[in-house]
């Protein structure tokens, strides 16, 4: 049974103050038991105050980003050693946003979530998405499947099994526009059978799938009682604590 997870993406929004706002007005609301793991990736200067206010909550703290070196002349640029020290949980690698504005490839996807699984416990979300122009021509399915041929070479079954995936279609990021949940099923389904061709049907059964673009607390419920869709990547609706917890909630109806 695969367990549900809720991943907010914070992108670049919240200063420290705000972080902390955040923080203390969702804690309250992280009792009994929740109805899925959950997490919000943070800007990388938001991460030790987070960790540290999350502490002994349910709630994990995740980075937008990480480079595949230990150290080096990459400026701008942070490591997995560094990123081990923050106590971060997971990862966001491959986001369409890097991959459209800061010349993020496949390759350079591959290199990092070889990096994670080899020196760390820190759990890679990988983005994989077809633009809007590709989803007319209908190559949705085959642009999806050239990325993960190569965002996953050399990754093996164990690894896969703890990985993330999160569907995110360009053309629903941001964009106040979804795929539908018929949409969004069918994709997290071709993705993992996609899985089971490249590994095995016990591989593809333990990945977690998510769909991401803008997914808010009115169309949570819809989407995620998808067979296939086991959790969510949440951009918008993630910087509010009340609609965070709304598309956590609309699990427990379920
Ligand atoms: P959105 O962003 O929910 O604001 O569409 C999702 C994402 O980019 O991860």
């Amino acid at each position: 049974m695969r367990r549900k997870f809720i991943c907010g993406n914070w992108k670049m929004y919240k200063t420290r103050a705000e972080a902390l706002a955040f923080a203390e007005q969702i804690k309250p609301l992280l009792t009994g038991d929740l109805p899925a793991d959950v997490a919000v990736a943070v800007p990388y200067t938001q991460i030790w105050a987070l960790t540290e206010a999350f502490a002994g909550t349910p709630m994990g703290v995740g980075a937008q980003n990480v480079h595949f070196a230990d150290e080096g002349a990459y400026t701008g640029e942070v490591s997995v050693p560094m990123l081990k020290e923050t106590g971060v949980s997971c990862c966001i690698v491959g986001h369409s946003e890097r991959r459209q504005y800061f010349a993020e490839t496949d390759e350079t996807v591959n290199k990092k979530l070889r990096k994670l699984f080899a020196d760390s416990s820190i759990r890679p979300i990988l983005c994989v998405s077809e633009t809007l122009e590709e989803r007319a021509a209908g190559a949705q399915e085959e642009i999806v499947r050239r990325q993960l041929e190569k965002d996953l070479e050399g990754l093996d079954a164990d690894m896969v099994s703890r990985l993330v995936i999160a569907y995110e279609p360009i053309w629903a990021i941001g964009m106040g526009r979804t795929a539908s949940p018929e949409q969004a099923q069918e994709m997290c389904a071709c993705i993992r059978s996609l899985i089971a061709s490249l590994y095995d049907a016990p591989t593809a059964g333990r990945v977690i799938i998510q769909y991401g673009g803008s997914v808010k607390p009115v169309n949570a419920g819809e989407i995620l009682s998808m067979p296939d869709i086991d959790g969510a990547l949440v951009g918008g609706a993630s910087l509010k604590p009340d609609d965070f917890m709304k598309i956590v909630d609309s699990l427990k109806i379920q």
